[in-house]
Parts: structure tokens; C-alpha cells; sequence
């Protein structure tokens, strides 16, 4: 399939729900004309299309969002440029960002898409990554849900990832000790050594538990859950009393074929007076002025680190999304489909 034409717009559309992470199975690039908005709309070029795990849920089934009906395009979220508008508030040239598709091009009538605040000197892709959705979840997750004290010990799931990558940085800006859990020793030592964590575990290798329990000589105050499975039945071991779990997902569950068996050691928390508590950032949207209040310095002066996972091409996204499951991705997925202005 061709690069990016303005002419063409390129899809991708979802055929069938996915069994076990087949997407190359079930998702289909198509191509077809440029679409033109009608009164009231605006036509959004996309720049970037955000990888996330839950895109996978999407496929599959209804959660906090129904499923893609099949035969249509999928669902993602979207950086872009505005190129046509015949909407009163937006004009071409705006940035704006919100739920799109993976597609080229995104019509809308501004519902689920806004202008992205215009912090001076930060990269568009801050956007997607410490001031975007991302930036969001890890910090109404961590301290909304978590309300960590200073002097506590915070454990971050997925740690090298998008989420995981921020929650541990505010952690340590409000005092605490950051504890990563991630893939590859590489990615502890960019923990530790980049983005400041206090210490980081690679629960691939041998003995990880032995060293996780090492790294938290005070025990867990906060575990911020992103992956479920064995490693949250290793967290919950080490849990304070009145320890808080923000349950930000499970993504060693997103493909599963079968529904899997929570943790086995569940009751945990009641001797330990803990609390486990789901949240989607989503709720979050009309808060957003006070995340930007406080993360906008921190990353606009350096005291958060971040990175985007770049690739190029909307042909490339299923390679790329691909790279979630296997560990593959350091800091925000995305997709690089056309240029910024
Ligand atoms: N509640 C909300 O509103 C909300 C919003 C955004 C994201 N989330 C959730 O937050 C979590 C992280 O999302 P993200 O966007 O930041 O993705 P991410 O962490 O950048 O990418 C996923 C990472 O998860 C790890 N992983 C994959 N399969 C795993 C497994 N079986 N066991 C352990 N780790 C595994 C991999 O890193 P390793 O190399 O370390 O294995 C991978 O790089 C996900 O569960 C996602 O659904 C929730």
C-alpha cells in the first residue's frame, strides 16, 4: 500500500474480533476517496494515531466503550491537523487531538476532538505522551486514587511503559520512593538511571521477587496496577496496611482466550485494610486544567522525562501495535501517519 496521499484516505478496517492477538487477521487496510465534511464538520488530517492497549478490548468486546462494529474503521486516538472546516470554533490549522480512527483522515463535528492548549515550547508529541491521555492517566490515577504521602514507597507496573514511565516521576516529585517493575533490564536501568527511580526490577529474570521485595525495605504503600496476573499476586505480598491500589488495567489479560483467574491472594486485603480501586481516565476529562497547572512545568522544565516510541507510517501500525504485547515499545506508542505542519 502506497505512503501518505492527500487525495486517498487509507483505513484501517476491523473484519472480525480478535482470538488470542491475531490483529493481523482481522484488520484490513483499505483505501478509498478523501472524505469531505459536511455542514458543521471539520476534516482532521491525522499526524499522529496513538497505540494503546485498550484499542485491543475495543476490538474484542463492549467495556466502557462498545466494541468497533465490524465492517468499520478502528477506533484511536488522534493527534492531527485541521485541513477542512465548516465548523464555527475551529479554523484550519488548528492542532487538535480526541477520539478518531485509524485512518488518514478523521470528520468530526468537534464532539470527541479539541484544540490542544498551546504550552509554549513544547513538542506537539507532549501532546500524546505527559500532557496528553497518558499524562492524565498516571497522574489522576497515582494521586486521585492513590493520594500518596510523602515518604511512602509507590510500585508501578509496566514501569518502562507510557503510564508507568510518568507515575513513577511524580511519585518521587511528591516525595515518595519509585519502584519499577519492567521487561528488560534495559528498561530498569532507563528507569533508574534516566528517569530517576529509585530502584527497578526485571521480572523476567531469576529471582525478581527476591529483588522486589529488596527494593521496598518499607514495604508497598502504593501499587499502581497496569498488568494483573502474577505480578500483582507478587505486589499484594508486600502491601502495608491501608496500602491503595489505583487499578489502572491488566494488560496481561487483554488477550487472553479464556477469562482469567484473579489474583489468588486476593483476601490480602483485608488483613492488610487495603483498598483496590479501578479508574478510566476518561472520567477525568473535565479536570484536565489541573493536570496541565502541574504537569505543564514539570515537563516544560525537565523535572519529568519522556519519550515517544516513534514509528512511521499508518501501513506500519499493526508491526507497531503489535509491540505492546511483547514488550516491545519504551515510553507512548504512536504512529507517525503524515508530516506536522
Ligand atoms: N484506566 C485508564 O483510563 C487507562 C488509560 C491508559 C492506559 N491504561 C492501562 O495502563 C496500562 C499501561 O498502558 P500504556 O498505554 O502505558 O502501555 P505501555 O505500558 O506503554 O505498553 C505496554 C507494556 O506492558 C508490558 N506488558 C505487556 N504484556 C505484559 C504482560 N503479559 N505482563 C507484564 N507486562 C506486560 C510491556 O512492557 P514490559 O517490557 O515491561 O513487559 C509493554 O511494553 C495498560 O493496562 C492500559 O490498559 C488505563
Amino acid at each position: 500500500m502506497a505512503a501518505f496521499d492527500p487525495a486517498v484516505n487509507r483505513h484501517w478496517l476491523l473484519d472480525a474480533r480478535p482470538k488470542g492477538g491475531n490483529f493481523a487477521e482481522v484488520l484490513s487496510l483499505r483505501e478509498e476517496k478523501a472524505p469531505e465534511p459536511g455542514p458543521g464538520e471539520y476534516r482532521v488530517r491525522t499526524i499522529y494515531l496513538s497505540l494503546d492497549p485498550t484499542n485491543a478490548v475495543w476490538m474484542q468486546y463492549d467495556s466502557y466503550l462498545p466494541a468497533v462494529p465490524l465492517g468499520t474503521t478502528m477506533r484511536g486516538l488522534v493527534l492531527g491537523v485541521v485541513d477542512i472546516s465548516n465548523h464555527d470554533r475551529i479554523k484550519v490549522g488548528d492542532i487538535v487531538m480526541g477520539m478518531g480512527r485509524w485512518a488518514d483522515y478523521v470528520i468530526t463535528n468537534g464532539e470527541s476532538m479539541g484544540k490542544v492548549p498551546n504550552i509554549p515550547g513544547l513538542p506537539l508529541l507532549a501532546y500524546l505522551g505527559p500532557l496528553g491521555m497518558t499524562g492524565a492517566t498516571a497522574y489522576f490515577g497515582l494521586l486521585d486514587i492513590g493520594k500518596p504521602k510523602e515518604g511512602e514507597t509507590v510500585v508501578v507496573s509496566a514501569a518502562a511503559g507510557a503510564v508507568g514511565s510518568l507515575v513513577g516521576q511524580i511519585a518521587r516529585l511528591k516525595g515518595c520512593r519509585a519502584v519499577g517493575i519492567a521487561g528488560s533490564e534495559e528498561k530498569c536501568n532507563w528507569l533508574t538511571g534516566e528517569l530517576g527511580f529509585d530502584a527497578a526490577v526485571n521480572y523476567k529474570a531469576q529471582g525478581w521477587r527476591k529483588q522486589l521485595r529488596a527494593a521496598v525495605p518499607q514495604g508497598v504503600d502504593i501499587y499502581f496496577e497496569n498488568v494483573g496476573g502474577e505480578i500483582t499476586e507478587t505486589v499484594l505480598e508486600l502491601l502495608n496496611i491501608k496500602g491503595r491500589i489505583p487499578f489502572c488495567g491488566a494488560i496481561s489479560q487483554y488477550n487472553a482466550t479464556e477469562p482469567q483467574p484473579g489474583p489468588r491472594n486476593l483476601s490480602i486485603l483485608v488483613s492488610r485494610r487495603a483498598r483496590m480501586e479501578g479508574f478510566l481516565v476518561l472520567d477525568y476529562t473535565p479536570r484536565m486544567a489541573e493536570m496541565y497547572a502541574e504537569m505543564g512545568p514539570w515537563v516544560a522544565d525537565g523535572r519529568i522525562k519522556w519519550k515517544v516510541d516513534l514509528d512511521q507510517g499508518l501501513e506500519n501500525t499493526l508491526t507497531s501495535f503489535g509491540k505492546l504485547f511483547s514488550g516491545g515499545n519504551t515510553g507512548k506508542l504512536a504512529v507517525q501517519v503524515s508530516a506536522e505542519p
